[in-house]
């Protein structure tokens, strides 16, 4: 190999970070180039709010989901360790990053994923990454309870975030939230399923001396920690954050009661018109439960903070399924000659 193809544009995050993070030099890294990602502002929000609005789009991440902060180093320390292989439940997104990593690792990867309740893109991502993937006929809370089983007595690595190096990882973003805003942020919306990322960027940025208040969005469906116990039939749009029994449960109540802010919810209705005025108004395609935090900001207000973050945790097309189920567009079908592509073009429409 050339020097030249050694050279890579961008930094890996164990590298940004690796005063802050548990990896010592000569270390393993196994890098997709992840975090860095844009902190965008959003005028149109702004103005609804009152407040200057950020959006910080964690679709940017090599596998389009904030799941890549957590996994080089989930799956770098596994390797560190020698393991072979790692395994995951998942709501699609922790298999797709598992699934990449292990790939990029030259381990194996088994994902665990609730039956016909993951979108299309990430299924895809897991497979052709070629991870097995097993299909389970329960939700994301029985898989997670039969992973975490498994691994008690099998030496297969958990990559859920019940594994700290994934919210060591994570907490990655609230470091460069708090760098981009010189340490201005006074409100952080953010989607909330297992609670790993809520407990993530709070620790992030109490370790750069920080306290924004953390406000945490549930899909209502399926909002244990706004209700006060386990959901057992947990129901959304939101496929990712369809969880009723969330592992990271205290942390995330920490979280929100610390940082004087709140878990709150959100009704599906208003998570899908967040997620497409963000998609016809700010440009942005994100997936419907990133929408969550932007929809909970919609519903609640900025609290009368001036500058205020929204994660969108992952990327729109992950789940094209649901875009085309809930848009105002329509394809014009137009045969092949002049007069009536003109006026599919120019006419009524
Ligand atoms: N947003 C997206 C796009 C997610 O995929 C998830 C979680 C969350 C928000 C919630 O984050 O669990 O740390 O509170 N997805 C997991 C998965 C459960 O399996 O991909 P959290």
């Amino acid at each position: 190999m050339s020097q030249g193809e050694m050279i890579d544009t961008h930094v890996p995050l164990i590298e940004r970070y690796r005063e802050r993070l548990p990896f010592a030099d000569g270390d393993p890294v196994v890098t997709l180039l992840e975090g860095s990602t844009p902190l965008l502002y959003a005028p149109v929000l702004s103005e609804m709010v009152g407040a200057s609005v950020r959006l910080k789009l964690e679709g940017a991440n090599p596998t389009g989901s904030f799941k890549d902060r957590g996994m080089t180093c989930a799956v770098s320390a596994a390797v560190r360790e020698g393991a072979k292989a790692v395994i995951c439940a998942s709501t699609g997104n922790t298999a797709a990053s598992a699934a990449a990593y292990a790939a990029r690792a030259g381990i194996t990867c088994a994902v665990i994923v609730p039956e016909g309740k993951i979108a299309q893109g990430k299924m895809a991502q897991t497979l052709i990454h070629g991870a097995r993937v097993i299909s389970l006929a329960g939700n994301f809370d029985q898989a997670l309870e039969l992973v975490r089983e498994l691994t008690e007595t099998h030496k297969i690595v958990l990559v859920n975030s019940v594994n700290e190096f994934r919210i060591e990882g994570q907490k990655t973003a609230a470091f460069e939230i708090h760098e981009a805003l010189a340490g201005e942020l006074e409100v952080l919306c953010i989607p909330v399923g297992n609670a790993g990322n809520i407990t993530s960027y709070w620790r992030g940025f109490r370790e750069v001396g920080a306290a924004p208040r953390m406000l945490g969005f549930q899909a209502e469906g399926a909002s244990p920690l706004v209700l006060g116990h386990p959901v057992e039939h947990p129901e959304t749009v939101a496929s990712a954050i369809r969880i009723g029994k969330p592992v990271r449960w205290e942390d995330a109540m920490a979280a929100a009661t610390d940082s004087r802010g709140a878990i709150r919810s959100v009704s599906d209705k208003e998570i899908l018109s967040a997620y497409r005025l963000l998609a016809s108004r700010e440009g942005i395609f994100c997936e419907p439960a990133s929408a969550s935090s932007v929809a909970g900001l919609l519903k609640y207000g900025a609290d009368g903070a001036h500058e205020v973050a929204c994660v969108l945790t992952g990327r729109g097309l992950k789940d094209p399924e649901t875009a085309i189920a809930n848009n105002d567009g329509h394809i014009i079908q137009c045969a092949a000659e002049r007069a009536a592509f003109e006026e599919a073009v120019l006419g009524d429409p």
